[in-house]
């Protein structure tokens, strides 16, 4: 732990973007050039370019404009926590759901594990993105989660238009675009006894300055730096707003159930009327996307008919 706080030590430092010398650094937090040395590599590791310049030291390669606990508690009613370094967001919020109050946040500037479906990995670089997760107890039980996942996507792309980003789109059943790449993927993942309340955790990752030169990354993805080109990006408004949205779109949905959503959803779907198929294991479907029904399935349209489907394992992809 105490590795860690030289290094964010070291962020503040560096975080407006100018440079500082390792001289500097160092007499700044009591340690030696070489030692500034070693957790500016450490740090390189959480996702972070920084450069080193002869003669002038260290900079950032883009400004840090950092997480604030306060600021985002003082504007929500939800009980929030934050952490500069976690393993995944979500699995924080699991492993605590008996002694959490429903619409508990946790949020990251550095997830070691992040994760997206079936175990795949979530890229996580530190102070770049946007990592928030939130808990939810449903007293409806677990059948009544059957489509939160869109519900979730609904309030995420709305929450961004309120504020001015235009033009992001829904992929069914979970993930937020921007001209036809991934922008954001949400995860929801559930404890619980059948015939009693659900624990849900939802998660919800979004990139918002992802470096430019990540490779990790195996599909085309964006970032909201991309999306309003000028409009200035406060990563604490949109930690704010976002949990306000999910927030009330949880509450609309426990009373209302999904009926609002399918006309919101509908206008967002990034494939409406394209053609796209859908995988489930080894089998591929191929058709017209016609939105979402009651049940969050998504429609489509195929040579038998109209047809929907839903479940965990189907993933959407365009059809080439
Ligand atoms: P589907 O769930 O429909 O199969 P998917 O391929 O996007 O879609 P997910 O499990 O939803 O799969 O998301 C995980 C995938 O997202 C990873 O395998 C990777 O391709 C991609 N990914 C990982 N990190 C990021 C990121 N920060 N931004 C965009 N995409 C990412
Ligand atoms: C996906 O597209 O499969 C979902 C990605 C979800 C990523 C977020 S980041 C915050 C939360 N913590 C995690 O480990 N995953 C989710």
């Amino acid at each position: 732990m105490k590795e860690h706080s030289v290094k964010l030590s070291l962020l503040r430092h560096l975080a407006s973007g100018e440079f500082c010398s390792g001289e500097l650094l160092g007499a700044e937090l009591g340690i030696s050039r070489a030692a500034v040395s070693k957790h500016i590599k450490g740090i390189q590791e959480w996702g972070i370019d920084i450069f080193r310049v002869q003669g002038k030291g260290y900079q950032l390669a883009q400004s840090l404009n950092l997480l604030d606990a306060t600021q985002i508690q003082n504007a929500v009613r939800n009980p929030v926590e934050l952490f500069p370094i976690i393993d995944s967001t979500n699995q924080y919020l699991l492993e605590r759901v008996d002694n959490l109050a429903s619409g508990s946040v946790c949020l990251a500037e550095y997830q070691a594990n992040g994760r997206g479906r079936r175990g795949r990995q979530w890229i996580s670089p530190f102070g770049s993105n946007l990592y928030v997760s939130m808990y939810w107890r449903l007293d409806a039980g677990m059948a009544a989660a059957m489509g939160l996942s869109l519900v979730v996507g609904v309030a995420i792309v709305e929450a961004l238009a309120s504020i001015g980003f235009d033009g992001v789109r829904l992929k069914w059943p979970n993930d937020l675009y921007f001209q036809d790449r991934k922008l954001a993927g949400i995860l929801v993942e559930m404890t619980g006894q059948a015939g009693a309340a659900a624990h849900l955790v939802i998660g919800m990752g979004m990139n918002i300055f992802m470096p430019e030169n990540e490779q990790a990354i195996d599909q085309p993805w964006a970032s909201l730096s991309q999306v309003a080109a000028g409009l200035k990006i406060d990563r604490n408004l949109l930690a704010i707003v976002f949990i306000q949205s999910l927030d009330q779109a949880l509450r609309d949905y426990e009373l209302y159930g999904m009926k609002d959503f399918i006309p919101r959803w509908n206008r967002l779907d990034n494939f409406i009327g394209r053609k796209v198929k859908l995988l489930m294991g080894p089998k591929e479907v191929y058709g017209v996307v016609h939105g979402i029904n009651e049940y969050g399935a998504v429609l489509l349209e195929t040579e038998n008919g109209m047809e929907s489907y839903i479940g965990g394992e189907i993933s959407l992809r365009k059809a080439e």
